[in-house]
């Protein structure tokens, strides 16, 4: 029966969503109620907008995401919502979701994932809402769904309402009168052909099997047992026939089968020693939602993310997307190395930095001034939709292959022979006790922001760097002036090099310290990375007393 039922709830502490939606273990989201709290709170907060609208569902099939997502479709039901447009089994990867929402012009879409955070029932979900522009909810709009989370007093739920989310088609529902519809619809093919509008596939196949080279290309793509696997199928095998060992890991497991889906040099272990043997031209990862990616070139030469969107950036021109609609300016997230700006000046294009998170790169986008951008944590993407995205990345970087006719590597050096190179490393120190972590973050900005950091020296080894700026990084957007304070501790010396730390915000239990580092050399860009930045790491550990406050000595992922 379709009748609407009104629960009585009482608010849980903590649903604050973080840089990327609510994440926490799963055992915390399956509490009674806890679920049905925030998923009222993401329908509340859209007000009277939501009455009639059409919503996306779906998500990265990780443990409790097909529950949770029948659990939304009886919850929009009841909140006075007119369609639903869901994934197969409730899969959809969260570019998909975006471009979904972009094409059907939805009021938004509930994306299910915790991204690249481990899954399974001991593990972690995420509830995520993403906008009608099809990126992650606005500062403004997550504070008014925590704020509604620490009042709620009942959630609505149409409870008998029947669903096989397996099947594909349309099902039609009366609730109080009025048609409900929900489209249970092909998690790939609206993905797929968006991607077929914005390259040219046609050149990509050629390249791939080899008819313009003489040479089929050799690549292996990992989804990691992440949402990708179907997608990654559809594109590099069926449409630009690749062989089948060309991909891996191309099965959506709830718990990623035990992997990590995380695409570094750490967690993507497995495709980085594989490609380290020789046999590949090209090595790509993704995360469990698809948004990350990671791309390593011949014997697995390793492409920062940041280097990756400033080469992008340079060969623009070889992606029909762009030719049509014209090269915008370009933006990276503060802690993000600076290569892209040199490529921006060359260009004369503009270039933002902004704090960490896609979200902040979306009003850059719908006001016409940004078209590419991309954040260390192996996030690349353009304005075809408002998140980043993996498996555009991978069709990027073969786009520029094909069209420069080199390899990964000579291609890298190509670019830092004309630009320079910003040599970048990420140390992570995962779950460490959050008190410390917090005093050492409040001690470190007292500090630095103290009159008398500026032009202090610090020597290690043969270098010395003087400090010319050091703050506690804020943000003013440009087109609606709103303002993000305390985005990362940010030390610039005089030379350009930086050292920035922040507490991540995509953790689900106690905290975890991300040191940054990033050096630029004009001529010597050869070097080994970790040698090149090893004095300023050094310096980094003396200036924040790191260890003394962590107890740590060495930190458990470098990327
Ligand atoms: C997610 C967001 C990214 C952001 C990253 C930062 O992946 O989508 O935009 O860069 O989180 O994570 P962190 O753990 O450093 O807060
Ligand atoms: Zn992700």
């Amino acid at each position: 029966m379709s009748t609407v039922s009104v629960v009585a709830t009482k608010p849980y502490e903590g649903q604050k969503p973080g840089t990327s939606g609510l994440r926490k273990k799963v055992k915390v989201f399956t509490q009674q109620n806890y679920t049905e709290n925030f998923v009222q709170c993401i329908l509340d907060a859209n007000g009277a907008a939501l009455e009639g609208a059409l919503l996306v569902v779906g998500g990265d099939g990780r443990y409790y995401c097909k529950e949770a997502a029948e659990l939304i479709i009886r919850m929009c039901a009841a909140n006075g919502v007119a369609k639903l447009l869901v994934g197969q089994n409730g899969i959809l990867s969260t570019p998909a979701v975006s471009s979904l929402i972009r094409k059907h012009k939805a009021l938004g879409g509930i994306v299910l994932t915790a991204s690249h955070n481990p899954g399974g029932p001991e593990n972690d979900f995420g509830i995520k809402f993403n906008c009608e522009n099809g990126g992650p909810a606005p500062d403004a709009v997550t504070n008014n769904i925590y704020q509604l989370s620490t009042a709620i007093k009942e959630y609505k739920i149409v409870n008998g309402l029947e669903i096989d989310i397996s099947k594909i088609g349309t099902n039609k529902y009366e609730i109080n009168g009025k048609p409900y519809v929900v489209e249970v619809i092909d998690s790939v093919a609206n993905y797929v052909a968006h991607m077929k509008e914005i390259f040219d596939f046609e050149k990509l196949r050629d390249f791939v099997s080899g008819k313009t080279s003489g040479k089929p290309l050799k690549m292996r793509i990992d989804s990691l047992n992440g949402v990708t696997g179907s997608y990654v199928r559809e594109i590099f095998l069926n449409a630009l026939g690749a062989p089948e060992n060309g991909v891996v890991h191309t099965t959506p497991l709830p718990d990623f089968g035990g992997l990590h889906p995380d695409p570094n040099l750490t967690y993507a272990k497995d495709l980085v020693e594989t490609v380290a043997q020789g046999d590949y031209d090209i090595g790509a990862a993704f995360d469990g939602d698809g948004d990350r990616n990671m791309i390593i070139g011949h014997r697995a030469f390793f492409v920062t993310p940041s280097d990756s969107l400033a080469v992008i950036a340079n060969n623009l021109e070889c992606i029909p997307y762009f030719k049509k609609n014209g090269v915008q300016g370009f933006a990276r997230s503060m802690p993000t190395a600076s290569a892209v700006d040199l490529v921006g000046k060359k260009l004369g294009k503009e270039v933002f930095e902004v704090p960490t998170g896609w979200k902040y790169f979306g009003n850059l986008m719908d006001a016409g001034r940004l078209c590419l951008c991309g954040e260390e944590s192996f996030g690349t993407g353009s304005n075809h939709i408002r998140e980043k995205d993996g498996i555009w990345a991978v069709l990027a970087w073969l786009s520029v292959m094909e069209h420069t006719g080199k390899g990964i590597e000579d291609i890298l050096k190509a670019h830092w022979a004309t630009y320079g190179r910003n040599y970048f490393t990420r140390y992570d120190y995962e779950e460490c006790e959050l008190e410390p972590c917090n005093e050492m973050i409040a001690t470190m900005e007292k500090n630095i922001t103290d009159s008398s950091f500026v032009g202090k020296s610090f020597t290690s080894g043969d270098k010395t760097y003087k400090v010319k700026v050091a703050d506690n990084f804020s943000y003013t957007d440009p087109v609606d002036k709103s303002l993000a304070t305390k985005q990362g501790l940010r030390i610039v010396f005089e030379d350009g090099s930086r050292i920035v730390f922040r507490l991540s915000g995509t953790g689900s239990s106690g905290a975890t310290v991300r040191l940054y580092i990033d050096s630029y050399e004009k001529d010597n860009v050869l070097g080994q990375a970790s040698v090149m930045l090893k004095p300023l790491i050094d310096i980094a550990l003396e200036i924040s007393q790191l260890p003394k406050f962590t107890g740590r000595n060495a930190p458990t992922v470098i990327t």
